[in-house]
């Protein structure tokens, strides 16, 4: 985790550093530090806490940083030691200043042994040992570049830094060694590095993604690039990126997260449109698509995810297995790379996250790709690790999400993979199943759900706009129940991995006690915690497993929790058994229901967490990106 950014250039760099670690605090946010040449000396300012307070240490210095064009800076989530000033980043060690991104995993012998040489380390960190160890080879000699290698070969673990040091002002180096680094020419002259490439994209859209093993030095001249090993320089290729930076701002709405489950719709049109032709008469034409053949050919189908993407993954096999009839696993990324997991010949391994750049997932595309199987990824994020190390690779467009909480990465996730789904049913030949339970429901064809899906972004933006009264509902569910002990969010079917997805949201942005619960599952345990003091959302649309759904609705109200029912407009028996009612429009094929239910549960959680007044974008203890295990 760990959001880095460095500067240099004719521009102010604490402007650009300032404003680089905004755009990066989803990275990290218990506390951030900037580092920066004024005068021709290395000046720290950090501080405990969120970056405004490194910006109030700022305040009335002006003189000071004015003439300040070279700097680093950090926003921070700890690892190793506790989220005070003193361990915050950057980290001094003479004449070097450091930043990290990562875990040293030898950490403790690098710190005996540094300390047996005479240093002091004054934090707890891993990452300030780094810096006496640079230091230690430029005192024997070396320039900045090679003692930031030579240092670099006794880390054990995967981790980037971002180095300077008194003696070479005006330059800037930086290694990528697991976390993701970017880096780009600054069109004024200079050089910005930044762990994604948001910082950078207000000064330019050609953004170079750092390869594993990569040196990049920055100076008021621009870039280059080195071998970490060898030393030897190497050529970097930059990417042209669409992401606009207006994205990248709140717009008018008081949170990111309320920006971005508003932005759904539009996410979703930009997610149809990069995977699909609309055009061509074949309604899935993803033939074109860089994965497609491993999709087609794959005999049964891993997904590996964390968290969010988790979710996304189990409805792709509630699809992947409905309409394509090819088994499918989903597994938890953190489980599946410490077992000693069986796949099948021709097994496809897809790994799933927003970020692209979650340590346990690409732990396991490396260690499956080196037992022979095919990969394929699907991220939000061009250049991401995951993009380049997965065999192939689809893209969601959601653009930026800056809110911790992943929302419209979800949505868009939850589209791929049911695109993907429709896609090898066609290819398949898949016969068109009834569902379980209700052998007389006519499937639709897979032209008529492409039609269908076609119109998802116009319905969910209208749930959101809320004329059916979806978002009142749930506002007004969200007043009375602010005090209640706790959730339970049941469904079953396509339902159930939303009910998961709802009690995740719930807790991470509100802090309220939430669990999802396959609703058959309740009577075989939880439903001992059920009383007058708990909720339940009972996720119970009009579709297959609807009866069932509201017979363990049934169950819960003897015991008497509050439900709030999220069902079919029409369906008054639901609404008579609610204590709270949030109508769904109806859908042509049940498929689609996911997408307006996480609509309102999405909107759940936001309304609880105002009325709990926790800090909706930037929750406690979380940080978007997860690169360490
Ligand atoms: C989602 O709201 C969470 N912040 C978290 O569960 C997230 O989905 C998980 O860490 C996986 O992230 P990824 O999609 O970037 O791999
Ligand atoms: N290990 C470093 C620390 O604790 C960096 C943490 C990180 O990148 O998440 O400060």
């Amino acid at each position: 985790m760990c959001g880095i950014v460095g500067y240099v250039g004719k521009r102010p760099a604490i402007d650009i550093l300032l404003k680089g670690l905004k755009r990066l605090e989803y990275r990290g946010y218990d506390s951030a530090g900037v580092a920066f040449f004024s005068r021709g000396k290395l000046e720290v300012r950090k501080s405990q806490g969120k970056l405004e307070n490194v910006e109030r240490l700022m305040d009335g210095s002006s003189e000071l940083f004015a003439d300040a064009h070279c700097g680093i800076g950090h926003t921070r989530w700890a690892t190793h030691g506790k989220p005070t000033t003193q361990n915050a980043h950057p980290h001094r060690a003479g004449h070097v200043v450091i930043v990290h991104n990562g875990i040293i995993e030898n950490y403790q012998e690098i710190k005996a042994e540094l300390i047996s040489r005479g240093h002091k380390p004054e934090s707890e960190t891993d990452s300030e040992l780094f810096g006496f160890l640079v230091l230690e080879a430029m005192e024997k000699g070396q320039d900045l570049v090679t003692a930031v290698r030579t240092s670099f070969a006794h880390l054990e673990g995967a981790c980037s830094v971002v180095v300077m040091s008194e003696r070479e002002p005006g330059k800037v180096v930086g290694v990528r060694n697991g976390s993701p680094m970017a880096a780009a020419f600054d069109p004024q002259g200079g050089a910005i590095l930044a762990s994604d490439a948001q910082p950078i994209l207000e000064y330019t859209k050609e953004v170079i993604f750092l390869e594993n093993g990569d040196v990049v030095v920055g100076t008021e001249k621009g870039l280059a690039f080195f071998d970490l090993k060898t030393g030897a320089p190497l050529d970097r290729v930059g990417e042209i990126l669409d992401w606009s930076v207006d994205k990248i701002d709140k717009g008018g709405f008081p949170h990111f997260m309320l920006k971005e489950i508003h932005e759904q719709p539009a996410a979703l049109v930009d997610t149809l449109n990069g995977i699909m032709d609309r055009v061509k008469t074949n309604p899935f034409p993803l033939a074109a698509q860089p994965g497609a053949d491993l999709l087609r050919t794959a005999k049964e189908i891993t997904f590996v995810a964390c968290g969010t993407s988790w979710h996304a993954a189990l409805l792709g096999k509630y699809w992947i297995e409905r309409f394509a009839r090819i088994p499918v696993n989903v597994e938890l990324a953190s489980e599946f790379r410490y077992r000693d997991p069986v796949l099948a010949p021709g097994a496809l391994v897809i790994g799933m996250s927003q970020s692209g750049e979650t340590a346990d997932t690409l732990a396991v595309i490396r260690d499956v790709k080196k037992r022979g199987f095919k990969t394929l990824g699907l991220t939000n994020v061009r250049g991401s690790t995951l993009s380049r190390e997965a065999d192939a690779i689809f893209y969601t467009s959601a653009g930026p999400e800056i809110g911790v909480a992943a929302t419209k990465t979800f949505t868009t996730q939850m589209l791929a993979v049911l695109l993907w789904a429709g896609y090898l049913g066609i290819e398949h030949k898949a016969p068109r199943t009834s569902p379980a339970g209700t052998p007389n429901a006519k499937p639709i064809s897979f032209e008529e759900l492409f039609h269908e899906i076609v119109k998802l972004p116009h319905q969910i933006k209208e749930c959101l706009d809320d004329p059916q009264g979806m978002i009142t509902a749930v506002r007004s569910a969200a007043k009375q129940l602010q005090n209640i002990k706790g959730f339970f969010f049941i469904g079953r079917g396509f339902s159930y991995p939303i009910a998961l997805e709802g009690a995740l949201k719930l807790k991470e942005i509100a802090y309220v006690h939430a669990e999802g619960y396959a609703a058959g599952e309740l009577k075989h345990g939880p439903i001992a915690m059920i009383d007058q003091d708990m909720a339940v959302v009972v996720l119970a649309p009009q579709d297959s497993w609807r009866d069932k759904t509201v017979s363990n609705l049934e169950e819960v109200k003897a015991r008497g929790a509050k439900i709030v029912a999220i069902g079919g407009t029409h369906d008054q028996n639901l609404k008579n058994l609610s204590d709270f009612w949030i109508p769904l429009p109806a859908q042509k094929d049940e498929s689609l229901l996911p997408f307006l239910m996480t609509a309102a549960v999405q909107m759940l959680s936001y309304e609880l967490a105002l009325l709990k007044g926790t800090d909706v974008d930037k929750p406690r203890n979380l940080a978007k990106s997860v690169t360490v295990e």
